[in-house]
């Protein structure tokens, strides 16, 4: 069968009203510009579920405004390809006006776990992450959607919100993919120079280095700045029942985060 793609709410509802109720219909929104990361969740969203919907949307309400909604890669056709190679069975890639017309007003905001780490750097960027996902639940009302854990903290919050707003669906953490030599993988590590791309491995081996206990946190902000790094934070925290370590820095213009979970 061959690849829906859908620009519209009112088709996107039209293709969702006619699955048969017992079906399985698992989700994975993303902004594209995909990846082996993205790959993985829908491989794992394909072996769950009847049906797969995509989502490819650069959502504007959770960037800030000197943030890089404008520079943000966008992918479409490449994207289309390779949601045909992983059998999606629909993608849902509305404009802008679809999702927020004119006069939209409502947010979603999430008052604990958005708190923090990229919450104090990033104001904004989680209530517009909760507002876009709970309205693309709304439209695709899937029984499991799928995250990759190298965003931990957006995964707590939607968690949260589908708890708090007790919303019947199974959240699913991915754990990160890596390139060869231990860069998380990203959309925004296209915007690497190619020095930067050589020195961006140092964040995952600084990461190790501090779960392994041969280095502090303290020596390793000291590490990374001295390689030019801008550390915007990088901290020990609890999560579920283990603990992640999370870094944000910026190389270059390039904003990058990963974290390790224990
Ligand atoms: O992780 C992302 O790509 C985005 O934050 C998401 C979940 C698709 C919401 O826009």
């Amino acid at each position: 069968v061959a690849l829906v793609v859908l620009k519209t709410r009112a088709d996107l509802i039209n293709w969702r009203l006619n699955i048969a109720p017992k079906k399985r219909v698992g989700f994975v929104p993303t902004m594209g510009a995909l990846h082996l990361g993205h790959a993985t969740l829908l491989r794992q969203a394909r072996l769950e579920n009847d049906f797969v919907v995509l989502s490819i949307f650069v959502n504007p309400t959770q960037f800030g405004v000197n943030e890089d909604l404008d520079r943000y890669p966008r992918a479409l056709a490449e994207d289309l390809r390779i949601a045909e190679s992983e059998k999606v069975d629909v993608v849902f890639a509305p404009d802008v006006s679809e999702m927020y017309p004119t006069g939209h007003s409502t947010f979603v905001e999430e008052t604990e776990f958005s708190k923090g780490l990229c919450g104090d750097f990033r104001p904004g960027h989680f209530r517009g992450v909760a507002t876009v996902v709970l309205k693309l639940f709304n439209l695709v009302r899937p029984g499991r959607s799928y995250f990759g854990l190298k965003d931990a903290q957006q995964f707590l919050v939607i968690s949260k919100m589908v708890l708090d707003l007790n919303l019947d669906i199974k959240m699913i953490g991915v754990p990160t993919v890596r390139e060869a030599d231990g860069l998380a993988m990203s959309s925004r590590n296209r915007g690497l120079s190619k020095e930067d791309r050589e020195k961006a491995p140092e964040i995952y081996r600084s990461l190790l280095r501090v779960t392994q206990g041969s280095s502090s946190i303290a020596q390793e902000i000291d590490v990374l700045s001295k390689l030019d790094f801008k550390v915007q934070y990088y901290e020990r925290r609890p999560f579920e029942s283990g603990h992640l370590v999370a870094i944000a820095a910026y190389l270059g213009s390039t904003r990058l985060i990963d974290n390790i979970l224990g």
